[in-house]
């Protein structure tokens, strides 16, 4: 499907650097069908000569280019990339922006007419091949023009498809979840310092815990109380834990951030 596709990227950052190493070790792409434009001329000499990806002398050059254009750059800087694009896209390419709270009216109204555009959330997982993304589509967009984006965040992790109204729950859950799980992680590395435990001896313990456990939801597809009652054994160690847990309402400050977030993001649409 991506065989003879060239992918820009606009924007070679943290995420823009972490989708390129992604879609290279995936085999997705090669290197030669990769290009990429940054402001910034030091960090494409740097993905240049870590991923041998293509440099690009402009914005327009790239998109006039590529059949794929990412657009990786902060929302703040959309609107003059958008400008700079567009004499570039009579070719009609798929222009995919991950730009956090830009909405798929501000981008379809900054590009020609009848471009396709889809909006998608990664998170930063995606630096190590384990992103959780949602893809919104616009309405030029065809199926298989979706199913090769699908692809593209595939290559760095999980992707589906979602109406774009969803995209500020999506960014309240997984764009901000790694902060909640973060938080999670360090919490239970203080409680097992607390109990004596060596720091590090404890961090190796919880982060294995947190991928055991989430990999093992991942794999049985079995409902979390259910798994969470395989180890909660009467009158035993986990059941006393989990009281605490119920008392400090854990579950209730997880849903409410979630809830925070996902109102945030609406108000940040609206700035
Ligand atoms: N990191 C995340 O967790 C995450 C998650 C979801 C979505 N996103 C979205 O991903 C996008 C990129 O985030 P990031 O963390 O990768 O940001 P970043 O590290 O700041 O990377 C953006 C790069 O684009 C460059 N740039 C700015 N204007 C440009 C232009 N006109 N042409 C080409 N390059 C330009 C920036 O240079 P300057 O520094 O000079 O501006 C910077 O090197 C953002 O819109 C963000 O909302 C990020």
């Amino acid at each position: 499907m991506l065989e003879d596709t060239h992918v820009g990227f606009i924007g070679g950052g943290n995420m823009g650097e972490a989708l390129i190493k992604g879609l290279l070790s995936a085999s997705l792409l090669s290197a030669d069908r990769l290009h990429v434009f940054d402001v910034i001329s030091s960090r494409m000499e740097y993905l240049a000569g870590k991923y041998h990806v293509q440099p690009a002398v402009s914005v327009g050059g790239l998109a006039g280019n590529c059949h794929i254009i990412v657009l990786a750059v902060k929302p703040q800087n959309m609107a003059s990339v958008l400008g700079e694009m567009n004499s570039h896209l009579s070719h009609k390419p798929l222009v995919i922006s991950i730009a956090a709270g830009v909405p798929l009216s501000t981008l379809t109204s900054g590009l020609s007419d009848n471009i396709p555009v889809i909006r998608v959330m990664p998170n930063t997982p995606a630096i190590v091949l384990e992103a959780a993304s949602a893809l919104a589509r616009g309405p030029h967009v065809t199926d298989s023009q979706m199913l090769d984006a699908l692809a593209l965040f595939r290559a760095v992790g999980k992707a589906v498809e979602v109406e774009e109204k969803w995209m500020d729950a999506v960014t309240g859950l997984s764009g901000s979840g790694p902060a909640y799980i973060l938080l999670v992680i360090e919490s239970l590395i203080d409680g097992g310092v607390l109990m004596g435990l060596p720091r590090q001896v404890a961090r190796e313990l919880v982060v294995q815990t947190v991928l055991g456990t989430a990999k093992m939801v991942q794999e049985t597809g079995n409902h979390p109380a259910e798994l969470k009652d395989l180890i909660t054994s009467p009158g035993g160690t986990t059941i006393r834990g989990l009281k605490i847990m119920e008392e400090q309402g854990v579950r209730g400050s997880l849903i409410e951030a979630v809830e925070a977030a996902t109102l945030r993001s609406r108000e940040l649409v609206k700035d």
